[in-house]
């Protein structure tokens, strides 16, 4: 039933009325739709290229870095629109007595708030705990303050940016079919009062919106987070693919504790990962100040965030074809390289080549306990790792290794 008695002709102005949407309004409507519906195809597209090689991981990094500065861009477009349509009356239905409709409409709006919010939120958060991968094109810097770099709230916020950007979709479906609907079906003007320009309206009563649609959308969006948590988006993938432990060496020092890591720019932004599994077969005369070390590392064991898979691929360390590396080396004193009492000169093979290296470390022995520590940069290319991102722009030509560890001489 329409309340129409007598039309008003609506002039369009700055504020909504309970006839029709303001200037303000539709303008933040208008640009957040432009905003998200360009987000949305990019964020699909950015998620299903490729990056085998370098060309394929710069152009991907490109259409993500568009993504991520569109959506930041929609998600300040939100916080202003919804600070201020919290100022404005909203707008009555045109249809109030067909209950179900408006109510069904308004929790669709509540829903689209949320998601307007939350999408870009998550994802921002999600960009925030990862390191290295492509920045937003801002002035502002790439963390967030309470954010810490960390892959399973990286995995979290990945999984909700997910769910919360088909909320998104499915709500938009559906409110842009009520749209198409009241301008087709009903012929009112539910579409032109939210479209530039003035138009005439019946006279309405004001509305009161009751508590029903925001939890209806509080309801929608935790639907979605348990479907999401059921269909095990969740999970967190494993970084350490089921490779065969290593067995335990004969040696004279055994290790007790240790570190393996390593850091490599992506795309200029320093990413740090480890060995979690590795032996260490000591030899050491503490008078002479002679030994030789025998250290074996399990490729599969490799903890690299994110790209962890990536890196064990074939491109990278090829674990599969090569799972063991082998650093042998005999240990020397030595005081001319600075920072260091050592010297470990040997060989690296890694990925089936075997390259000449020397890493300097220091050592001390108190009590019978030896602690070392010891860094080298390693070009990467001279183990045929990564010969498709040649040039260090997407991943950095040198990658620096540290290893620390204590050990205690066998009885
Ligand atoms: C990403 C895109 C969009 C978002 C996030 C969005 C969100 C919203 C929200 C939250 C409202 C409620 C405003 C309020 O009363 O406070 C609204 C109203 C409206 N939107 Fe959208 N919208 C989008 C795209 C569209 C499109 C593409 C259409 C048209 C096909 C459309 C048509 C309308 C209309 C006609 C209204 C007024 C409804 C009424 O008067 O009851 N919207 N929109
Ligand atoms: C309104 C804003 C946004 C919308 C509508 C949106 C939408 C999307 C969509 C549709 C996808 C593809 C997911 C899929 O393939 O199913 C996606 C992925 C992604 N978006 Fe957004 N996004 C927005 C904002 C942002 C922001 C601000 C950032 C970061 C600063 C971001 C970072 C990402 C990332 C990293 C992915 C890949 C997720 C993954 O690894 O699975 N997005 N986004």
């Amino acid at each position: 039933m329409s309340s129409a008695t007598s039309p008003l002709p609506a002039t369009a102005p700055l504020q909504n009325s309970v006839h029709t949407y303001g200037r303000v309004a539709k303008t933040f409507h208008w640009l957040t739709a432009l905003l998200i519906l360009t987000a949305i195809p990019l964020g699909i597209v950015a998620n299903n290229m490729p990056f085998e090689t370098g060309e394929e991981l710069a152009r991907k990094a490109l259409v993500f870095s568009i993504h991520k500065t569109v959506g930041i861009t929609a998600f300040f477009v939100a916080l202003g629109r919804i600070a201020w349509a919290v100022t404005q009356p909203r707008p009555a239905p045109l249809h109030p007595d067909r209950k179900a409709e408006t109510l069904a409409a308004e929790v669709v709006h509540f829903t689209l708030y949320g998601a307007i919010v939350l999408v870009p939120l998550s994802g921002w958060i999600h960009h925030a705990a990862t390191t290295g991968f492509a920045p937003i094109w801002w002035p502002f810097g790439q963390n967030l303050p309470f954010v810490p770099k960390s892959d399973e709230l990286a995995e979290t916020f990945a999984a909700l940016h997910v769910i919360f950007e088909r909320v998104l979709i499915i709500s938009l479906v559906l409110h842009i079919a009520g749209a198409l609907k009241h301008r087709f079906v009903d012929r009112d003007v539910t579409l032109a009062r939210m479209l530039p320009g003035a138009v005439t309206i019946p006279a309405l009563k004001p509305h009161r919106t009751g508590l029903l649609p925001p939890f209806g959308a509080v309801a929608a969006f935790l639907a979605a987070v348990g479907v999401g948590a059921a269909l095990g988006l969740f999970s967190h993938s494993e970084t350490r693919p089921g490779a065969p432990a290593l067995e335990q060496v004969a040696s004279d020092w055994t290790v007790q504790d240790g570190t393996l890591g390593f850091s490599v720019a992506q795309m200029g932004q320093p990413i740090s990962g480890s060995f979690e599994d590795w032996t260490a077969a000591i030899a050491y005369d503490d008078t002479s100040g002679t030994g030789t070390v025998e250290v074996t590392i399990a490729i599969g064991s490799l903890a690299l965030g994110q790209v962890t898979g990536q890196a064990l691929g074939t491109e990278f360390f090829a674990a599969d074809a090569h799972p063991t590396a082998i650093f042998t080396a005999e240990i020397t004193p030595d005081d001319t390289t600075e920072g260091a009492t050592h010297l470990a000169t040997g060989t690296l093979a890694l990925k089936g080549t075997e390259v000449p290296v020397t890493l300097p470390f220091t050592l001390s022995i108190t009590d019978g306990t030896a602690t070392m520590s010891g860094e080298l940069v390693l070009p990467r290319l001279a183990f045929d790792i990564g010969p498709n991102y040649p040039d260090g722009s997407q991943v950095g030509l040198e990658v620096t290794v540290s290893a620390q560890l204590t050990a205690t001489k066998a009885p």
